[in-house]
């Protein structure tokens, strides 16, 4: 052979052990599908078939599915899953479930109780608009982000997550909360200055963003969950956690939320300044020496470490077992699928492919038929709280969906 021939056969190898990875790739990618489809729609059938008011949020310990009414922050998880079977698949069975399971939350455009408007609207109507183009869904979102914009106070810089302050003793300790999680809700606004022209909304969510920079994030890029402002001065008056272990430990959870965040805010704005803390964020929690090997966090990076000690001594705290939360590993597996393409740094796809294989194994994948139909199992809720500890919660799933279509893109 020549040595023309010996480049063309290895060229040839090359592209031929290319093809086949990407084969067996989007073998994956089909089985997940295929397994989506089949327990979402033992969920529904379980469900009565139809819509019938209830959107799932978990299963409990008990064995019960757990629904909530179209007024719960998790209510546009369902459907925005509904979506990503749709778009995965093309089979308009899909949409109309889709359909069926976002209609009916219209009236969350005028809720100004809470920030989660972006979660409930933007999962639902957000994809459906994506995916479907209509002038409804478009009015629904452009509303639903107005009601956003008035929870935003402009001393403080910051739009409003709770209005309530710390519950374990009574006192309200918290004025102005705003919490690390807040970031998801930007992209509906970002969405709504592209589609209107009106620029209120980006700058809105550009002034969040960068306080949310300023305040939530520590020196190491490790989050705090919560930071409760002076309304009269805007000075941060308290940094905490509600759902973590300690107000200096980081929650899982918290800085999936921050990573995924702070992604989007430089997809919509290009200023560096955002790539640069989503990769900060990103590597404290790949390079974490507290991060099991599988890459699937425990509920809180900190939970029973010396020097980190709760405020509230409930007995959901004295838990020793260290659970994980498989719906924060969903939420950075996506997330980092979307930070690999924007910094072009291909680690972060490999750690996203590493993540999404280990989640969509049996160790965290429901067997076909159990799990109360959820797709992944071992999530936590709220430890603090004693809710949905080591079970499936319905937005593992959806980051798990968005996972697998964001992935199947890259592909191309
Ligand atoms: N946004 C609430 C949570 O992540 O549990």
């Amino acid at each position: 052979m020549n040595i023309k021939s010996i480049t063309l056969l290895v060229l040839l190898t090359g592209l031929t052990f290319a093809a086949f990875s990407q084969n067996k790739e989007q073998a994956f990618v089909n089985e997940n599908l295929k397994f989506a489809e089949q327990q979402t729609q033992s969920m529904i059938n379980s469900m009565g078939g139809n819509f019938a008011g209830k959107y799932p949020r978990s299963f409990n310990h008990k064995g019960e599915l757990t629904t909530t009414d179209g007024n719960d922050w998790t209510d546009g998880f369902f459907p925005g899953t509904l979506w990503y079977l749709y778009e995965l698949s093309g089979d308009t069975a899909w949409k109309n479930y889709a359909q069926e399971w976002t209609n009916p939350l219209e009236s969350g455009k005028y809720n100004t109780s809470h920030h989660d408007i972006g979660f409930l609207m933007y999962c639902s109507f957000g994809n459906g608009y994506r995916l479907s183009p209509n002038e409804k869904y478009k009015a629904i979102l452009i509303q639903s982000a107005e009601s956003a914009l008035k929870r935003f106070n402009p001393k403080v810089g910051s739009i409003q997550s709770w209005n309530y302050g710390k519950a374990w003793d009574g006192v309200t300790e918290w004025h102005f909360p705003v919490i690390i999680d807040n970031m998801m809700n930007l992209e509906l606004l970002f969405w709504a200055s592209k589609t209107t022209g009106d620029p209120r909304f980006r700058n809105i969510a550009i002034t969040h963003a960068n306080t949310t920079l300023k305040n939530h994030i520590r020196p190491d890029f490790s989050t705090y969950h919560v930071v409760d402002y002076d309304t009269a001065t805007g000075a941060v008056k308290d940094r905490a956690t509600c759902q973590g272990y300690s107000d200096n430990s980081t929650w899982a959870r918290g800085q999936a939320w921050a990573i995924y965040g702070f992604t989007m805010t430089y997809r919509e704005t290009q200023d560096p300044a955002y790539l640069n803390v989503a990769k900060k964020l990103a590597d404290w929690y790949l390079h974490n020496p507290n991060l099991p090997a599988d890459k699937i966090p425990y509920w809180d990076f900190n939970a029973g470490q010396d020097g980190y000690t709760p405020e509230n001594k409930s007995k959901a705290l004295t838990v020793t077992e260290k659970y994980r939360d498989a719906s924060a590993a969903a939420i950075v597996c996506s997330a980092l699928f979307e930070l690999s393409e924007l910094s072009k740094d291909k680690t972060y796809r490999k750690a996203a492919i590493e993540i999404l294989h280990n989640l969509a194994s049996p160790a965290y994948r429901a067997a076909l038929g159990k799990n109360g139909n959820f797709l992944l199992m071992h999530c936590v809720g709220s430890i603090p709280h004693g809710g949905e500890v080591d079970v499936p919660i319905v937005y593992a799933d959806y980051y798990f969906m968005e996972a697998l279509q964001r992935y199947k893109k890259s592909m191309k």
